[in-house]
């Protein structure tokens, strides 16, 4: 059976709701063994697997996701396209939070992950080009299957990783926004990096569930604002995902 489309869902989406004749695939891979087993089962004519990053009782911290693994036990089962979908603060005026957006760029502010997969001795090293660090094409496939299911969403932006778990101060924020960040997650990198090196046309959707530190109006970010405004963000997911498998 192949897989028209892969979602790997960030915090606060840890199964895809809707789907039919789900069935639960465990897969081991040469890299060690995917955050949970995979979701495989159908949105009308098609067929769409689901992967939570961080386990399904989010376990898995940002940066002890074993995102190679993820990756690869995704494409052995044949999937070639894979929306990463991530948590995030915002940090540009109209990334507020419950903001869906669609990045274009990346700044990676992550330290001591594995990044690549040519790391081991003795592994030819391939140098990927990541001028464009996502897929055009599915970028575009998910801006207009929003535009048909009438989604706000925000095309384009530049997406910051930070390593966390912990949140980032103002001050790194403040550096963030010099840099030209709009966006700030834990997840995005190295994900997107490891999917260009095996080729997948790999995008992210970006949910907005706070303004990052100093800017919003208030002192600290709550995790239950955190979490209301992520429940909201999400609902808007799997409208667009119907549309884009239409
Ligand atoms: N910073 C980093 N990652 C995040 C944030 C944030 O403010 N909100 C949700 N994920």
């Amino acid at each position: 059976m192949s897989i028209d489309l892969a979602l790997i869902g960030g915090t606060g989406l840890y199964r895809f709701p809707g789907l039919e004749d789900a069935e639960q695939i465990v897969v081991d891979t040469p890299f060690g063994a995917p955050s949970d087993p995979i979701t495989r089962g159908r949105v009308g004519e098609r067929t769409l697997a689901f992967l939570a990053r961080h386990g399904s009782g989010h376990s898995i911290a940002p940066h002890r996701v074993n995102y190679r693994a993820n990756l690869w036990a995704l494409h052995s089962l044949g999937a070639r396209n894979i929306i990463g979908v991530n948590a995030v603060g915002g940090i540009r005026d109209d990334m507020g939070p419950r903001a869906v957006v669609v990045p274009d760029q990346i700044i990676d502010y992550t330290h001591g992950r594995i990044t690549s997969y040519s790391d081991a001795e003795g592994v030819k090293v391939e140098h990927i080009d990541f001028s464009e660090p996502y897929s055009a094409s599915m970028r575009a496939a998910i801006l207009a299957a929003a535009a048909r299911a009438g989604i706000a969403v925000v095309a384009g932006g530049c997406y910051g990783a930070t390593q966390g778990p912990r949140l980032e101060t103002r001050a790194e924020i403040a550096r963030m926004r010099r840099d030209g960040c709009d966006l700030v997650g834990m997840t995005g990198m190295p994900e997107a990096a490891l999917a260009r090196e095996i080729r997948l046309e790999y995008a992210c959707i970006s949910l907005v569930a706070n303004w990052a530190a100093g800017c919003g109006d208030t002192a600290e970010i709550s995790l239950d604002e955190i979490f209301a405004n992520l429940e909201y963000a999400t609902a808007q997911l799997p409208p667009i995902i119907a549309e884009l498998l239409a």
